[in-house]
């Protein structure tokens, strides 16, 4: 295993991880990417129904080909959508040389079963125990949406042997990060009602 352990309280975790966009050629090891999902499973689940399930993709060139098939699939979500700051998404998305996994070599890929009425919110809380486990044994991580129109494609799927009653929800590039990110900027709490002061 060549994770290397940073030693952070779970709070410190949460404050250093960041969405890490440019890893190193070092591939992370089955036996590292066995931890991660060991955390992940070990997050909140409605019902007790674990309604998660992982495809792990540690191919370069897959994730090369993944790429550009998701591209355009992701440019006509963002049409579709209409959203007011997609122009730079879209400009992005159609460069030919971005990779939208950052040649980053391990993809999870983090999946619902539909059977389950809260399989997207197991799947998500899955996914940041993944990625504050990750930051703590010093590995970078992104969660990568624009990756999803692609990964629900039936077709697509089954390249990945995700099973047809699976849906893709939570994508996550994992590898070592070339240099320190700067965290990006956080409003602070909106809180709606009032907290009492407390008394000293
Ligand atoms: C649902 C979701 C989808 C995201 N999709 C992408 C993506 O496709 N590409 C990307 O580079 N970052 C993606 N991100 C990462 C966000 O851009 C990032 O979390 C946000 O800018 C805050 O930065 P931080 O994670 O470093 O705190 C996604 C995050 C979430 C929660």
């Amino acid at each position: 295993m060549q994770y290397q352990a940073v030693e952070m309280s779970v709070f410190e975790a949460i404050l250093a991880r960041r969405s890490v966009r440019c890893y190193t050629s070092q591939a992370v090891d089955n036996a590292t990417v066995r931890l991660l999902l060991e955390a992940a499973v070990h997050a909140p689940t409605a019902f007790h129904d674990e309604a998660w399930a992982f495809a792990v993709i540690q191919d370069k060139s897959e994730l090369r080909l993944l790429s550009d098939r998701a591209k355009p699939l992701f440019i006509n979500e963002l049409r579709r959508s209409g959203r007011s700051r997609s122009e730079h998404a879209l400009e992005a998305f159609s460069d030919p040389a971005q990779n939208i996994f950052y040649d980053a070599g391990t993809l999870i890929v983090i999946c619902a079963d539909s059977m389950s009425p809260f399989a997207a919110a197991d799947c998500w809380l899955a996914a940041e125990n993944l990625m504050l486990a990750a930051c703590a044994m010093g590995l970078g991580t992104c969660v990568i949406g624009s990756a999803l129109p692609a990964l629900n494609v039936a077709t697509i799927k089954a390249g990945f042997g995700i099973p047809e009653k699976f849906s893709a929800i939570a994508p996550i590039v994992v590898g070592y990060p070339v240099e320190e990110t700067k965290p990006t900027p956080r409003r602070q709490p909106y809180i709606l009602n009032r907290i009492p002061v407390e008394q000293q």
